[in-house]
């Protein structure tokens, strides 16, 4: 099978309008937070965060296949003491849009170290927003199974008679469960609380994600050979967790500095990965 690894140097809000409508299966990515790292990368005015972000989501809408998922990770930042809304009020436009909020997955930052400000703790978990087009969309459930883990040891070892037949949620939500169910099972699904260390070698970006991020998505979102795509390319991390599992790719970065180092970092990896059967292609606005 060929893979490809698009990589594209210039700003995503022009960019993404050159890509094909319905043609992509997953996006996941991670904007600049409001007026965070301005040094680095540039950041946006919190107050003018949903302004900027709604013509990309736009065009995200416009590319995504109807069965994909869109994978958005942001935080809202505090000013003036108190959480900004930015990313409340992002939510209520983008289903104005046209967008489904499906759901919201939170990375626990596992390895964050302790600290205080006067007013709070430390911030150890982002949120990671799942947008769809449709309430039917591709989703690989079993890919993602993990260990059953200690939980069971206890609660399976003395079941009651009601944890042996379907109890319905009392919500009215459709969902019930049978305890007795996961004896004798390995691997359970997961939660949508995600436990995930930060990636703190990455000296080239302050702000990649680890790779178990995005490939916990490609995963549970797309088989080989569908198309990823990163419109906040930073490092690449998306972009190579997607050559190496055979998915294609797109990358959009408007820093050339950066550009330039996943460019680098694709062309030496893709023969020793992949002997021939990656492609690549740069274009160069
Ligand atoms: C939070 S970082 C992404 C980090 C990435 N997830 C990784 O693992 O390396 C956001 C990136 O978006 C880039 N960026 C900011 N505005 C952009 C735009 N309008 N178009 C394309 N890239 C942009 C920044 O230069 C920065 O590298």
């Amino acid at each position: 099978m060929a893979i490809e690894a698009r990589l594209i140097h210039g700003d995503c809000t022009e960019e993404l309008k050159k890509i094909e409508e319905n043609s992509i299966d997953l996006i996941v990515t991670s904007p600049p937070y409001a007026d965070q790292r301005k040094n680095s990368y540039g950041g946006i005015n919190p107050d003018r965060y949903v302004d900027w972000f709604l013509p990309i989501s736009e065009e995200l809408l416009r590319v995504l296949k109807p069965t994909g998922s869109f994978i958005l990770n942001i935080k809202e930042k505090v000013v003036n003491g108190e959480r900004h809304t930015y990313v409340i009020e992002l939510i209520l436009e983008m289903r104005k849009q046209g967008w489904l909020w499906t759901e919201e997955f939170i990375w626990h930052k596992k390895n964050s170290y302790p600290g205080k400000w006067p007013n709070r703790f430390r911030d150890s978990w982002e949120r990671l927003l799942q947008f769809n087009k449709n309430k039917k969309f591709k989703m690989f459930q079993e890919t993602v199974m993990v260990p059953r883990g200690d939980w069971a040891k206890n609660r399976l070892s003395n079941l009651s008679e009601k944890d042996r037949i379907r109890d319905e949620s009392k919500a009215g939500s459709g969902f019930g469960k049978n305890v007795s169910n996961w004896l004798n099972r390995e691997k359970v699904y997961p939660t949508n609380v995600l436990h995930m260390a930060t990636q703190c070698n990455n000296k080239n970006h302050s702000a990649a994600f680890p790779e178990s991020l995005p490939e916990w998505f490609i995963k549970l979102f797309t088989k080989e050979g569908d198309w990823v795509l990163d419109p906040f390319m930073g490092a690449g991390t998306t972009i190579k967790v997607a050559q190496r599992m055979m998915r294609n790719s797109i990358g959009i970065e408007i820093q050339e500095k950066y550009f330039k180092m996943v460019e680098k970092n694709i062309k030496s990896k893709q023969f020793h990965l992949f002997e021939k059967t990656v492609t690549y292609a740069v274009n160069q606005t």
